[in-house]
């Protein structure tokens, strides 16, 4: 067992955080939580009385005057526009995907291509503290395989989306339902270990992209081998006037996934909800969709602004997404701040519903999020040991409380004040690029 002091701080419930000063959070071989607490000797007792190895082979790592908190999870994030992080800002979402998101991810035919920039993708979720992603790749299997192998190699999770595609593109980004099956099949058998940290997540790019046929297979293929789905959902009207046109029965922009068994039937997060009505909200509810909340893409694609405290209210799970790249930060704490001054935005137009505090944008990384991947997101007994190590020495330069100290490194800081990466309980060292 290893025990590890700071001073720790994370959110069990939405409304407030936990701060523990000069505390200790005990991990046991299999990387989860046995418990937290400002005492050793209770924790550590309680811990060996639990699993039995006793005192003796008890490590204690001592990080001193740091922050010790849970890590992020980015809950949509697309790999293969690595490339474009920062440049097409000029444009609605249609054209932009047509004109610079389509021809970039048809260069992951090229597996050499695929493993320069998904390299560095990697390196640079680490670098940011991100431990856990659902990521979309491209439609190439074998660029795909290259991703969930780098994942693997560096330690961390990652659920990871072939993307199924076959209209409204050119043909060198389309496959057939056959092909796509195939494909996912072959990294299905390769894998699908339910305890693995890296496995293929079911992914229709949105119903725009899939014919009825293909949307049909993808929803077989998650019940048939129990796989999460992820996808895009009511980001932009144009695109749901034509998720309209083209799935004509439908009653919502839900609906249409729902039809086809990709709403829920498996665990499921749908990006963006800018425009998601009752109907919509109520089918989310019933189905414990996800919302993944991507402030930055929202903005830079000139979507809108998601009623983020309304499903909040509701009770429907939010994690945030940095949506590379239709957002431009890869850093999730980053993310936290954009979500709560949109929320401000979404206040000043409606005094009705209250604008995101600060320990509601951190539970939307962590806890809430990580609900998706298991139990990840928090230090509560059970909980896998995903934890980032904070040395905020140069940000703390009067005395600021700890709550203070994270405020102001989740608005001021950076990688740089980032000492320690933990997935799953391991140490994650940096990812050679
Ligand atoms: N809808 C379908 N594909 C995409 C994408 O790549 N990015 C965003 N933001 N929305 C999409
Ligand atoms: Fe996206």
């Amino acid at each position: 067992m290893k025990v590890y002091k700071a001073h720790i701080l994370f959110t069990k419930e939405r409304n407030r955080f936990e701060v523990l000063e000069n505390s200790y959070v005990a991990v046991d071989g299999n990387g989860r939580v046995t418990g937290v607490s400002t005492d050793l000797t209770s924790l550590v007792a309680d811990a060996s009385e639990r699993r039995k190895p006793g005192f003796e082979d008890t490590e204690i790592i001592d990080f001193g005057d740091r922050l010790l908190i849970p890590a992020m999870n980015d809950m949509h994030v697309h790999a293969a526009q690595y490339r474009n992080q920062g440049i097409a800002m000029d444009m609605e979402l249609l054209p932009w995907l047509q004109n610079y998101t389509f021809p970039e991810e048809t260069k992951y035919a090229d597996t050499g291509y695929a493993e320069r920039m998904y390299r560095r993708f990697v390196h640079d979720m680490w670098r940011v503290g991100t431990m856990r992603n659902c990521t979309f790749a491209t439609i190439h299997t074998e660029s795909t395989r290259v991703l969930m192998h780098l994942f693997q190699e560096a330690g961390m999770g990652s659920l990871v989306g072939k993307v199924g595609m076959n209209r409204n593109c050119t043909e060198k980004l389309s496959e057939s339902v056959e092909q796509m099956v195939q494909g996912y099949e072959s990294l299905i058998t390769e894998f699908n270990n339910p305890d693995g940290l890296v496995r293929p997540i079911i992914t229709p790019r949105f119903i725009p992209s899939c014919t009825p046929e293909m949307l049909r297979a993808c929803g077989e293929l998650a019940a048939k081998y129990h796989l999460h789905v992820q996808s895009h959902l009511s980001e932009n009207k144009e695109e749901i006037a034509l998720v309209q046109k083209l799935e004509p029965e439908s009653t919502c922009y839900g609906d249409a996934y729902d039809r086809y068994g990709l709403f829920g039937q498996t665990p499921t997060v749908m990006a963006h909800c800018v425009f998601t009505e009752k109907e919509e909200l109520e089918l989310m509810k019933r189905r414990s969709v996800m919302v993944a909340h991507c402030p930055t893409s929202n903005l830079n694609v000139t979507t809108g602004i998601a009623p983020i405290r309304l499903f909040l209210d509701e009770g429907l799970p939010v994690g945030l997404g940095s949506d590379i790249s239709g957002g431009h930060s890869l850093n999730i704490f980053q993310i936290m701040v954009y979500a709560i001054q949109m929320s401000k935005l979404h206040y000043q137009r409606n005094h009705a519903r209250a604008f995101l505090t600060l320990s509601e944008a951190f539970w939307m990384a962590t806890k809430s999020a990580g609900s998706f991947f298991g139990q990840v997101g928090s230090f509560e007994p059970g909980y896998e040991f995903d934890a980032l190590v904070i040395d905020d020495h140069d940000l703390n330069h009067d005395n600021y409380s700890l709550l203070e100290r994270l405020e102001r490194f989740i608005y001021l800081g950076d990688d740089r004040q980032i000492a320690h990466r933990f997935c799953r309980g391991k140490e994650i060292p940096e990812p050679k690029q």
